[in-house]
């Protein structure tokens, strides 16, 4: 089961915009996704429980109920049908919280607003997951997506520059747009919203959703290199 995180531990980067939105383009592509909550405000479970009836259904599961430590034993609750876990995490994650979170996955999503303040706390977020939790820069699965952004501005592009320097890959770029707090408020994702109305949102979730198709090849093809590299 590939396991996905959505992490920023700078609250209201958009980690549970984007955690419902990737669980809603996948259900729309026809994989079986559970989307785990682990923010004690329960955002992510709350717009679980406004999802209509009549879209495909998703498995919610509440880990904020439980400690931060056990992450193992969610992903033992996820129910068997589903392939994928999108996990959604809280502002302010410790130390410990953040190699928790992280332990096993296979993709990191990072969302990033163009601003000084935001950049600067991705850098501190992004060392963090290389040195505190370990995860190896080589097995490329960490991914920045910009979110709320209005390109051709002065900071987006000093965004730009920052992740060159790191090496780590901007994954997409996702408008500020009233699309994504109307989706929320009805259980939705963009993906299930009148076409013509997100059309120019969905661009940057294809790249979104072909880097974790990517990441699944390649840990399928490579399993025993992949294992080796961890170990
Ligand atoms: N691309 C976007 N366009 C417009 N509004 C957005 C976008 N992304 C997020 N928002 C809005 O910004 C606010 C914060 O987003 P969100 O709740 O997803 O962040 P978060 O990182 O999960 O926050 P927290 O750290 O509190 O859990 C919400 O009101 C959300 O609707
Ligand atoms: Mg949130």
């Amino acid at each position: 089961m590939q396991k996905i995180v959505v992490l920023n531990p700078k609250g209201g980067s958009g980690k549970t915009t984007i955690t419902t939105n990737l669980v809603s383009s996948l259900v729309c592509a026809g994989t079986k996704p559970a989307l785990i909550d682990l923010d004690p405000q329960g955002s992510s479970t709350r717009w679980l429980a406004n999802r209509p009836a009549s879209l495909a259904s998703v498995s919610g599961i509440e880990g904020y109920a439980q400690s931060l430590q056990v992450t193992k034993t969610w992903l033992l609750r996820t129910p068997e049908h589903c392939d994928l876990a999108v996990i959604d995490t809280p502002a302010a994650l410790s130390r410990s919280d953040l190699i928790s979170a992280t332990r096993g996955a296979d993709a990191i999503l990072i969302p990033v607003m163009p601003s000084d303040i935001d950049i600067h706390a991705a850098m501190k977020c992004i060392s963090d997951l290389l040195l505190v939790a370990k995860v190896r820069r080589p097995d490329k699965k960490i991914g920045i997506v910009a979110n709320r952004v209005r390109t051709n501005t002065r900071v987006y592009a000093k965004l730009q520059k920052f992740l060159a320097s790191l090496d780590i890959p901007l994954i997409a770029t996702l408008r500020d747009s009233q699309n994504y707090i109307r989706a929320f408020e009805f259980g939705m994702g963009i993906h299930e919203m009148p076409y013509s109305q997100v059309k120019k949102d969905l661009e940057a979730w294809e790249s979104i959703t072909n880097w974790l198709q990517k990441l699944r090849e390649n840990a399928q093809k490579y399993p025993a290199a992949i294992h080796l590299l961890r170990s």
